[in-house]
């Protein structure tokens, strides 16, 4: 034993590098067998599923060929566990190599079993529901073969006008890292040697969330500063949680293209953060250089992407077009390519992929572990945790007492609408829609009139629904977006009902029966404007599979709401990007109200006629139950910088049932070398309590908490007076202070 310490120790030294792991071995042995086109290969995704496959010159590509030349790494968005079994076995079996692909698709809210959109899910302020949702997900798609996931995103946003907002965790930077480790955690697992986790991918680096006016793909400019502050965190969050691979996002930042960035991609990614995963381009980004402006052509962008060490391109065909010639003409170094290369089959051999091909997937293991009957309940739980009761006058919900109930709206029966986008493997004929959750929860009380279409009206529509509202003791109205409205390229200036839903929610209310709406939308709505018509309301987002029970077991009182926001709901769509992390700026609004038609000027930081204040804040949500949070204490009231601060409060449930709250933690630096937010959360607890109970909480604030982007641009703590609020929104009032000397 001695011995062999000894020599390693000499291996080392002489090595002048740490022991190299059985994984990195394996890779270096590989490579040295390997043609410089076999490594772009590796290098090189693409996605045949989409009909004609076409190289960076449009031609179009014979993809089994290319496999069989080894040319193929890796492959996305294949439909079934055949076609995997299919392209993998020509790759094993034909290729010079055999080196396996690895196949990857967007699991990023459930495979089959769809899950509540990823904005809802951060509403339950559940991590350990998310990190089940996610490795749920991870469990049926490992069992199509797919070994890859393109989640979490990890874009903080605060904009709803940009569609994404439902792929993310909404406008805070600590809820949003939380939720991405969670995620992180549940696809990956213990270990990646698991056949049932797969690869995670933390995208879209960097600070995809913040596009200019909200408008998909559009400038992101910001300071490092604020983007260190506000962006940063979630990234790097779910880097520290082991996040296998990092996808560069298509926006440009400080002006140049992430894919093509190296500051982003070495100085930060690879050298600040030690990121030691691959690095995959998103779709066709390392092209769009060109449409970028930063990129005469394909050649160009190839060459700038190798050299910010983007090591693989999701689709162009750049790599494998211009590889050979840039390293011939010395533009980039075989040995940088080669350890790109070495990086992805790192990862490949983590998963296993070499000793066998394939571990995941097959027809018959995808069949058996699909739609487990404790899967959707799972998915039904998170479901209910995840929305978020906003108005309730009058205790109106729960419809406990045997009401009759008229469902209108254009989402009653809409599969769609529980689903949201990013659900290539959904099926609607196992989505539970919320007629579907009614007629069974209410049986013999449920009557439907749709009203009208998500953006036009149907011919009598109103009529019909005005009939039923009459009949009924209740109307329940299902109103807000279409499910692929939300995602990608669905940027939208307005964020508020459209007229036709309005015109419906109207006559309905002139009906003067009370008015449930249920909320079903991927983004914030600006509702200032239809608020008053609504007693109850109950925000759905697209809840996935188990929809319509989820939302049944809320409006039936079997469960009370346990949701709270993600993300800031705006009055009015003037109002947007409208955050509770704001800063104070030299004139902070007091609040003296509005400035009437004819009154004076007010000299501070707020609009003429609208208030600041968004309609419903970050961290609010509404139960069914009551509670109440008193006696902050703060523990450690003076600290030295370096050591941490403890602070707890009680939380009582003071109404007449159980329910779950969700204790948040915010802090404010009152006075520091740069301007600070007015709060910033900082921790939270979902905690159960039945009717009565109370319970301290108690909350660590560590030196990393107080650590920001100073003045001299280091991430540390300063010195100062803080302030402290626990409650269960971000406009709690029971407040504390602190000192760090
Ligand atoms: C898309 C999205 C990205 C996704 C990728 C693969 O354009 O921007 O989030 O993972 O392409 O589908």
């Amino acid at each position: 034993m001695k011995k062999t310490v000894i020599l390693l120790v000499c291996a080392t030294l002489i090595g002048g590098c740490t022991p190299r792991s059985e994984a990195e071995r394996f890779a270096d042995n590989l490579l040295k067998k390997m043609t410089l086109r076999e490594k772009l290969g590796q290098m090189s995704q693409f996605a045949p599923s989409t009909g004609v496959v076409t190289g960076p010159d449009g031609d179009p590509i014979d993809v089994y060929a290319m496999i069989k030349a080894g040319e193929i790494g890796s492959v996305l968005n294949l439909k079934t566990p055949q076609e995997i079994e299919h392209m993998q076995r020509i790759a094993v079996d034909s290729s010079r190599l055999g080196i396996p692909i690895l196949f990857g698709h967007d699991i990023i809210h459930g495979c089959k079993i769809i899950f509540p959109i990823n904005l809802a899910s951060a509403c339950s302020w559940n991590l350990d529901a998310v990190r089940k949702s996610a490795s749920i997900a991870a469990y049926e798609a490992s069992a199509m073969g797919i070994a890859w996931t393109f989640s979490p995103m990890c874009d903080v946003s605060a904009d709803p006008r940009w569609g994404r907002v439902s792929e993310g965790a909404g406008e805070d930077p600590y809820l949003t890292a939380k939720m991405s480790a969670a995620m992180v955690e549940g696809y990956q697992g213990a270990s990646l040697a698991d056949s049932s986790t797969i690869l995670s991918c933390v995208k879209h680096f960097a600070a995809y969330g913040a596009p200019e006016a909200g408008r998909d793909y559009n400038t992101v400019d910001m300071s490092e500063r604020m983007f260190r502050d506000r962006y940063l965190p979630p990234y790097k969050a779910a880097i520290e949680s082991g996040a296998a691979t990092v996808m560069t996002s298509f926006n440009d930042f400080d002006a140049i293209p992430a894919s093509g960035n190296d500051w982003l991609l070495k100085t930060l990614l690879r050298d600040e953060l030690g990121f030691d995963g691959f690095v995959v381009s998103d779709y066709r980004a390392i092209e769009e250089m060109m449409a970028h402006g930063t990129a005469a052509d394909m050649n160009e962008a190839a060459g700038t992407a190798l050299n910010a060490n983007l090591d693989m391109d999701m689709v162009s065909g750049a790599y494998l077009a211009y590889g050979e010639a840039l390293v011939e003409e010395g533009i980039v170094s075989e040995k940088e390519i080669e350890s790109m290369c070495r990086n992805i089959l790192i990862a490949k051999y983590k998963l296993g992929l070499f000793d066998d091909p394939f571990r995941y997937g097959g027809a018959d293991r995808f069949d058996k572990s699909i739609y487990k009957e404790e899967n959707l309940e799972s998915a039904r739980e998170v479901a209910r945790e995840s929305m978020v009761l906003l108005k309730n006058d009058s205790g109106l919900l729960p419809l406990d007492s045997g009401e009759r109930i008229a469902l209108i709206g254009p989402f009653v029966s809409s599969p769609r609408a529980m689903l949201g986008s990013w659900t290539a493997f959904r099926d609607f004929d196992r989505t539970v829609t919320v007629d579907m959750g009614f007629k069974s929860r209410f049986p013999g009380r449920v009557s439907v009139a749709k009203g009208c279409d998500a953006f036009d009206d149907i011919e009598g529509g109103i009529a019909d629904a005005v009939r039923a509202a009459d009949k009924a003791d209740v109307a329940v109205l299902v109103l807000g977006l279409p499910g692929e409205l939300s995602g990608e390229a669905a940027s939208m200036t307005s964020v508020e009902l459209p007229d036709c839903q309005k015109k419906l929610l109207s006559a309905v209310r002139q009906t003067g029966k009370p008015v449930i709406v249920l909320l079903a939308t991927g983004r914030p709505m600006a509702l200032e404007s239809v608020i008053d018509d609504i007693d109850a309301l109950l925000l759905v987002w697209h809840p996935g599979t188990m929809g319509g029970h989820a939302i049944a077991d809320l409006v039936s009182g079997d469960f009370s709401p346990s949701g709270h926001l993600a993300m800031s709901f705006p009055r009015c769509d003037g109002q947007i990007p409208v955050r509770y992390n704001y800063k104070n700026t030299g004139r902070p609004a007091d609040g003296v109200g509005l400035r009437s038609t004819n009154s004076r000027k007010i000299y501070q930081s707020c609009y003429l006629f609208t208030p600041n204040a968004p309609l419903y804040p970050f961290g609010y949500g509404l139960s069914y139950t009551e509670f109440s949070f008193d006696s902050l204490e703060v523990l450690t009231p003076e600290v030295a910088l370096g050591e941490s601060v403890r602070i707890r409060a009680r939380v009582s449930n003071v109404g007449n049932r159980e329910g779950a709250a969700v204790a948040q933690l915010y802090m404010r630096d009152l006075v520091a070398s740069t301007t600070r937010p007015v709060r910033e959360l900082k921790g939270f607890e979902k905690l159960f309590l039945k009717k009565g109970e109370s319970r301290f909480v108690e909350f660590v604030l560590t030196p990393d908490d107080m650590a920001f982007c100073r003045k001299d641009m280091e991430f540390a703590q300063e010195p100062g007076e803080f302030k402290v609020w626990i409650g269960d929104s971000s406009d709690a009032a029971l407040e504390g202070v602190f000192v760090v000397k």
